[in-house]
């Protein structure tokens, strides 16, 4: 969809649907280069934000309810906002009700609303479409009740949200790259300070995104037991040594070392995070020195750790990064986002990429039975108010 058909379709809507004009939000899909299930270990990630959104139309209402249609699901919740009650059944719903819920509790007052959504990102994609829906809802609803928005803030109260509503212990990479990121560029974030350096893309080379059609569904706990299994290991760790407070203190000698004590499967979880942590920082020498070579490498290195050491990949997704790695003018390809099905994301020649993108879809087409969603990826800033007037 392009951006002004989304801009009309979803006003259009809103309009006819409550009978009044709204005010229009966006808040992209990301993009993580490397550096998977590194934030929550507070390790470097590598996030870029996508030009696929959420869209939010909104307008006041006179009372305490806030009623959030979605378009892409026919379903309309309706959430009192001084009576929040939390399902476990991880629908889309809780992702809204969560925020509301988080903002308040932080003190900010918020007005009663009518919400139309409308989601152009793959669900269970690895391409973050609820911390999109979260952070817009939040932007919004903050921006309606008049406030100035600290970005840093409304990412942390979105993860929030999250980890403590939903009940999905994700890290803070999602939400703080779609607050924050500016468009052309990744962002290496510490997820410790919360500091980044802006990163430049590669020249000459394009992301290419497909959908293994196989979808995650991170409220069913695979994401939360390998956040528990890391966390063991920490625990093991720093009883050897009390320095240590998160896989981000560890190095790959103090693993060695401690083979025994933390098991085959600790240890191959903390090798993957030790090893992707290093990876981040190669990845953002590579970037700054324009090297696609280099980077496709370590993101082929990086798909490699996620699939053996972390397990976190699935066949489906192995067969497409297999077939993406042997295609002509592919870099480097691998899983993106908290794996369990998705995406995959390839680096690819600018000048191959139709003639690859065609290729790598006949093959997997034939093992999935249908031709795959696939999509070349335009960066995009961070979630933003879009004037009505730019229609
Ligand atoms: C999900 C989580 C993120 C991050 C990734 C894996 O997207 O929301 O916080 O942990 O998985 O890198």
């Amino acid at each position: 969809m392009t951006e002004t058909t989304a801009n009309a379709s979803i006003l259009a809507t809103f309009q006819a649907r409550f009978g009044r004009p709204a005010r229009l939000f966006r808040a992209p899909a990301r993009i993580n280069i490397i550096g998977e299930h590194c934030d929550y270990n507070d390790g470097l990630v590598m996030p870029a934000n996508l030009a696929l959104y959420t869209w939010l139309a909104i307008a006041p209402r006179d009372d305490r309810t806030v009623r959030v249609m979605a378009a892409d699901f026919q379903q309309t919740v309706e959430i009192r906002l001084d009576d929040i009650c939390k399902n476990a059944d991880g629908n889309w719903q809780e992702y809204p009700k969560g925020v509301l819920q988080v903002l308040q509790a932080e003190g900010f007052e918020l007005k009663g609303a009518d919400i139309l959504t409308l989601g152009e990102i793959p669900l269970g994609g690895g391409l973050s479409s609820s911390a999109s829906l979260e952070t817009v809802v939040a932007f919004a609803m903050l921006s309606c009740a008049g406030y100035d928005i600290d970005r840093r803030r409304l990412a942390l109260m979105c993860k929030k949200a999250e980890n403590e509503f939903v009940g999905v212990a994700c890290g803070i990479m999602d939400q703080y790259a779609i607050s924050i990121c500016e468009r052309d560029q990744a962002m290496m974030l510490d997820c410790r300070s919360l500091e980044y350096l802006p990163t430049p893309l590669p020249l000459n080379a394009r992301f290419l995104i497909i959908n293994s059609g196989v979808q995650h569904r991170l409220h069913e706990g695979g994401l939360n037991r390998r956040r528990e299994e890391c966390e063991r290991a920490v625990s093991l760790l720093s009883h050897k040594d009390p320095e240590i407070k998160a896989l981000r203190d560890v190095c790959m000698n103090t693993l060695k070392d401690n083979r025994t004590v933390l098991g085959d499967i600790l240890y191959r979880r903390c090798r993957h995070v030790v090893t992707e942590i290093q990876r981040v920082r190669d990845a953002h020498q590579a970037m700054a020195n324009n090297n696609a070579d280099k980077l496709g490498q370590l993101m082929s290195q990086s798909h490699r750790s996620l699939k053996d050491d972390f397990e976190v990949s699935c066949s489906e997704l192995n067969s497409l990064v297999d077939i993406a790695q042997n295609c002509d003018g592919v870099y480097g390809a691998r899983m993106v986002g908290a794996g369990f099905g998705g995406c995959t994301l390839s680096l690819v020649e600018s000048d191959k990429l139709e003639t690859a993108a065609a290729e790598i879809c006949r093959q997997y087409g034939k093992i999935l039975g249908q031709d795959p969603w696939y999509h070349v990826v335009e960066t995009s800033g961070p979630v933003q108010e879009v004037a009505v007037g730019s229609l």
